[in-house]
């Protein structure tokens, strides 16, 4: 396990006039320029490789926050690294579902076969190893991510692969399609700066849309009368056909035919 023990500062920080221009840009977007932190943030750790006191300072000053403001944030949600983050951060999910299908074996064995503790990083700095906590995609369980990349129906043996592909520098792509690159790079994308492959690979695969593809065999509609809620928040009535409300049919979304559908299909209506 490498030493992951930084102090507080360094006295070193990478944040110069490029990122600071790139803040107040991310600033702009927003009516509220404070409600640029949260990808600010990321763009810190996307230059910085964590959440340096100085990151959090120049936060501070482009938004007219107090460090201490700034800080309650980055201290708050643990997608902010206050210790280095190796090229990739992987993540096993040990949640409930997740746990029972695999999860927890799977966590067992990384920590084994890369000799780290939980939120280490392995001796190379290559490999940051962290539990998830239910990624929402309980339909692929157990699921693992890289970078934020998901990585279905996994197992000890395709987990312990996939960490050796990242390590030796194989070229490794998520099953949903997005080639994985640097934790770094993929901050940036995070905080609002597009790598311009956010469309690559499918976005739904047999097992999210096993009910809509039981709504439109058994002919389920939504109840008469229903309502369904516009953006906007107003009550608006349902007005969706059918086909539309089932939305694209498992076999038009590309690259999971191989998946398996976790639904009983024998279940009969009533
Ligand atoms: S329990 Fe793992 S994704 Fe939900």
């Amino acid at each position: 396990m490498a030493d992951t023990t930084v102090p507080y500062s360094t006295g070193e920080t990478k944040i110069g006039d490029t990122t600071i221009a790139e803040m107040r840009e991310l600033a702009a977007r927003y009516p509220v320029g404070r409600s640029a932190l949260l990808p600010m943030l990321h763009l810190v750790q996307s230059v910085e490789g964590r959440i340096t006191p100085e990151g959090i300072e120049a936060c501070a000053h482009v938004l007219g926050l107090t460090g201490a403001e700034v800080s309650a944030v980055a201290t708050f949600y643990t997608m902010y690294k206050r210790r280095p983050v190796g090229d990739y951060h992987v993540g096993v999910c040990t949640n409930t579902l997740c746990a029972v299908m695999g999860g927890d074996l799977i966590f067992e064995r990384l920590k084994q076969h890369l000799d780290v503790g939980n939120d280490e990083t392995t001796e190379d700095g290559k490999i940051t190893l962290e539990h998830l906590e239910c990624n929402a995609a309980c339909d692929y369980a157990p699921v693992m991510m890289v970078n934020w990349e998901f990585f279905d129906d996994m197992t000890p043996e395709s987990a312990t692969q996939l960490v050796d592909d990242l390590r030796e520098g194989t070229e490794v792509k998520s099953p949903r399609g997005a080639t994985i690159c640097t934790w770094k790079e993929a901050e940036r994308v995070l905080a609002g700066f597009p790598d311009g492959r956010a469309d690559e690979g499918p976005t739904g695969g047999k097992a999210t849309l096993a009910g809509l593809r039981l709504a439109r065999e058994r002919n389920w509609t939504a109840p008469e009368g229903s309502h369904s809620r516009s953006s906007n928040g107003r009550a608006a009535e349902a007005s969706v056909s059918p086909e539309a409300a089932a939305g694209p049919r498992p076999e038009d979304q590309p690259g999971k035919e191989s998946q398996a559908v976790h639904t009983d299909d024998s279940r009969k209506e009533d």
